[in-house]
């Protein structure tokens, strides 16, 4: 991997991320729709959806039409399903790219009819149920009179039929049972009047860590291909392993005199002679513009010092005085015996890790290895 050309980029390990999915796929020992919308939640599409066809995912998942076209237009052969919202106007699209979609109620069901009618082949769609998510879903109590319209349909190919749990990481609470149980209600149904699906599937990362009876005839798990816990509560095995590794170089190292201010505001003011060296990430990298941050250097955690600029930020080197310009930094990921784990930033930003590596911009570049 040749990082001398970059300032800041991210390290990927595809191994790790072929590791991730096979210990999947022997815990639920069925088939995998690997959910990489979002860029892979960061981790770069298009390395990741050929690593993920590698490691044996048959299926792979996103959230929007052009992610799914993005995937086809690169040569991608697996199933590939839209999960979200498609428009109508997309459907000739979808037919002809071999995409399928959800659907989740009949008004979509009959625009995307009348748009599947001016291509000479059928809809592969999904029928997705409400169940407790209170996001997208078709009622329980609609879905059979639905199956009976469109299940033997000529425009459309129903091939699966999905929920989604809210709460899958607190195994402790009843919820994804009470959800799991309205879903298999439905699923008796249907199967009664042979209008089930051949494909079931509910689980997300935290349901294949704690609901096993969510597994059907495929799990969909994203964040846990990353190696990366669905919960603080709901960690991934210790045999799973995270990805990715963001680093920078150090730019730049000066000893400032005492009373002088750094970065925009002057927030901070240096309090003697300090060593305050710069790396060329900021806000625009998806490094936050937030007090209190860490990253490591020659195996030390030290404090980013100063608002955090768009490009940029400065550290605060007196306890390493060994460091050089031209040092590697981590932002995220190990060091020596130092870690900074997503979990560690997202608790740091008051968020969840899904958002801190679906925040890394585009412009960093992604360096894979296996
Ligand atoms: C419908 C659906 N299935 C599966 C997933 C994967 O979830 P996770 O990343 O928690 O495994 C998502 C992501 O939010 C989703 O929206």
């Amino acid at each position: 991997m040749d990082t001398k050309p970059y300032s800041t980029w991210l390290e990927i390990d595809l191994g790790a991320i072929k590791n991730n999915i096979k210990q999947i796929k022997a815990m639920t020992g069925t088939r995998m729709m690997a959910v990489i919308k979002a860029n892979a939640y960061g981790h770069g599409v298009l390395a990741v959806a050929k690593a993920a066809e590698q490691a044996g995912a048959a299926w792979l998942g996103v959230a929007r039409m052009e992610e799914a076209l993005n995937l086809r237009a690169a040569g991608i052969k697996s199933e590939v399903m839209v999960l979200g919202y498609t428009s109508a106007t997309m459907i000739p699209e979808a037919i002809k790219n071999d995409i399928h979609v959800a659907i989740y109620d009949s008004e979509m069901a009959k625009a995307y009819e009348l748009q599947a009618d001016k291509v000479d082949s059928r809809l592969k769609a999904h029928l997705k149920i409400e169940t407790g998510m209170g996001r997208l879903g078709m009622a329980p109590g609609l879905a059979l009179d639905f199956m009976s319209t469109y299940y033997h349909h000529p425009k459309f190919d129903i091939d699966g039929i999905f929920t989604h749990l809210a709460r899958a990481d607190e195994p402790q609470v009843d919820s994804a049972g009470s959800q799991l149980a309205i879903f298999n209600k439905l699923l008796a149904q249907l199967r009664g009047a042979s209008l089930c699906p051949p494909m079931v599937h509910a689980a997300n990362s935290a349901a294949v860590l704690n609901f096993p009876e969510a597994y059907f005839d495929m799990v969909r798990p994203g964040i846990a291909l990353f190696g990366l816990d669905p919960s603080p509560g709901s960690p991934v095995p210790e045999t799973f392993r995270p990805a990715l590794t963001w680093k920078a170089r150090l730019t730049s190292l000066r000893v400032l005199p005492p009373g002088h201010g750094v970065s925009y505001g002057s927030v901070y003011v240096t309090s003697g002679h300090e060593r305050i060296g710069v790396i060329p990430v900021g806000y625009g990298d998806g490094f936050r513009r937030e007090a209190g941050q860490q990253v490591i250097v020659r195996g030390k955690l030290v404090n980013v010092v100063g608002r955090v600029c768009m490009d940029q930020c400065m550290l605060q080197l007196d306890s390493v005085p060994e460091a050089q310009v031209g040092d590697e930094v981590v932002l995220l990921g190990k060091q020596s015996s130092q870690e900074i784990s997503a979990n560690d930033l997202a608790a740091r930003w008051g968020t969840l890790n899904y958002e801190v590596v679906c925040g890394l911009a585009d412009r960093l570049p992604r360096l894979y290895s296996e």
